[in-house]
């Protein structure tokens, strides 16, 4: 492992000059619009947990690229994988190929409600597929999310993330220039509230329900067993196709995804991040009546993109998946998750600072809430986040070498190549910081 007294001091004069380069070529100079930082920051290599920036710093990585790096960056055994799959094979555009066939055999192994799958390049198209075919099977237009979900960037479900308190209860699209209609039809309630959903779905007609099953986009709310279940039950009752979007939590909350864990399964599952290690691939998959609607087994719901299935993405995630099969790095991830979780509920308490740091698995988060509220449910419990604390804290962690978004509420991810001596560092840090917030 590399040292961690080997960081240097945090300065980022080469980073600010390229960066004010890349403005000159790019709006704002980043490709999304979530990648916009305090301080400009050039990043130049990766390798395991760590990046590094081009004045020499060099970063723990807990973001894993929004949770799209399960195993650690530039994976040896995936980017060998996808080297010589190139060598012989890029994209061919028609028909299919072995790397496809591999991919989508895996999911329809491992997850639960998958028994077909179909391939595209991210997340968002994913979603965007599911909700097509949910309303083309029901033929109803309306779309219930929860309050604090993401799905992607298209005008169906990009509203209600982060929403200021005056907003709550009301329509809040994330974007101008999104379509009325789209908006009108997509109704938001709160995070496990089974009652807001019961009574939306059993008074109007919905074509779908989505849901990240853990609400990973607001750090990490957990659903109780009964939302699930009534989720479930609801949707059975009423026609509605059930989504759910783990493209967070599938593959890395387990092979199975979240459902695997609570038992649930969805009509249509989308995934994507960390299927191939952070390489472009994602997939909509779920039941066979459903899935034979796309139009590539001709029917009527029309599918296609130039890139869907590259190679690049397929032979990652085989490579990925892989290393997931024997079940080792899940258990290193949760363990490792578990150790931190408790270090800094340790350090949180040692200090007096009211934190729950909440966790699943290889995500967390630490939220400056009184932990006697028990476990977040909704983003509205989340409002009681300290978020000055929360920004001042990451902030902290960030000049000292430990990279979170520097947002409040944001989840930090592990990653397979994290080590004690690598969570160790981070709460001494951690202490260091809080310390100085006290
Ligand atoms: C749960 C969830 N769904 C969908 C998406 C969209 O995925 P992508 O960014 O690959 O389009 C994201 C991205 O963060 C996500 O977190």
């Amino acid at each position: 492992m590399e040292k961690a007294n080997r960081l240097t001091s945090y300065r980022h004069d080469k980073s600010s000059a390229r960066m004010e380069e890349a403005c000159s070529y790019s709006p704002g100079g980043v490709h999304s619009s979530i990648r916009k930082l305090p301080q400009d920051i050039v990043f130049s290599r990766t390798s395991g947990g760590y990046m590094w920036d081009i004045d020499g710093n060099r970063y723990i990585d807990y973001n894993a690229a929004f949770a799209a790096i399960i195993l650690g960056h530039c994976d040896p055994d995936v980017n060998q994988e996808v080297f010589n799959a190139l060598r012989d094979f890029d994209i061919t555009g028609v028909g299919t190929n072995d790397y496809e066939i591999e991919v989508c055999k895996k999911i329809v192994t491992y997850v639960p409600g998958a028994d077909l799958a179909l391939l595209c390049n991210s997340g968002s198209e994913a979603t965007y597929h599911a909700i097509r075919v949910s309303r083309a099977v029901t033929g109803r237009a309306k779309i219930l999310k929860f309050q604090g979900g993401y799905h992607g960037w298209h005008d169906y479900v990009l509203m209600n993330i982060f929403t200021k308190p005056e907003n709550i209860g009301q329509k809040d699209p994330l974007s101008a220039g999104m379509l009325a209609e789209a908006v009108e039809n997509t109704t938001v309630v709160e995070f496990n509230d089974v009652g807001a959903v019961e009574k939306e779905l059993k008074t109007k007609q919905y074509a779908a329900v989505i849901l990240e099953p853990i609400s990973h986009n607001i750090g990490c709310v957990l659903p109780t067993p009964e939302f699930v279940k009534a989720l479930r039950d609801l949707t059975e009752q009423t026609g509605t196709i059930l989504v759910f979007d783990e493209v967070i939590t599938g593959f890395r909350h387990g092979l199975g995804g979240y459902q695997s864990v609570v038992k649930i399964k969805p009509d249509l599952t989308t995934l994507g991040k960390a299927i191939a290690n952070g390489y472009p691939c994602a997939a909509i998959a779920g039941r066979r009546d459903l899935m034979s609607q796309f139009a590539t087994a001709g029917g009527p719901v029309y599918f296609a993109g130039t890139h869907n299935g590259h190679t690049v993405g397929t032979a990652a995630a085989i490579a990925t998946i892989r290393k997931l099969e024997d079940g080792k790095v899940y258990h290193h991830l949760f363990e490792l998750g578990d150790y931190l979780q408790k270090g800094l509920t340790a350090v949180a308490d040692r200090l007096g600072i009211p934190m729950y740091i909440a966790n699943f698995g290889s995500i967390f988060t630490p939220y400056f809430i009184d932990p006697s509220f028990g476990p977040p449910r909704s983003f509205k419990e989340l409002l009681r986040n300290d978020m000055e604390k929360d920004t001042a804290f990451r902030l902290g962690l960030l000049e000292k070498g430990i990279f979170s978004v520097p947002r409040p509420m944001r989840r930090m991810c592990l990653v397979a190549a994290h080590t004690r001596e690598d969570v160790d560092f981070t709460l001494n840090v951690a202490e260091d910081v809080l310390r100085k917030l006290r």
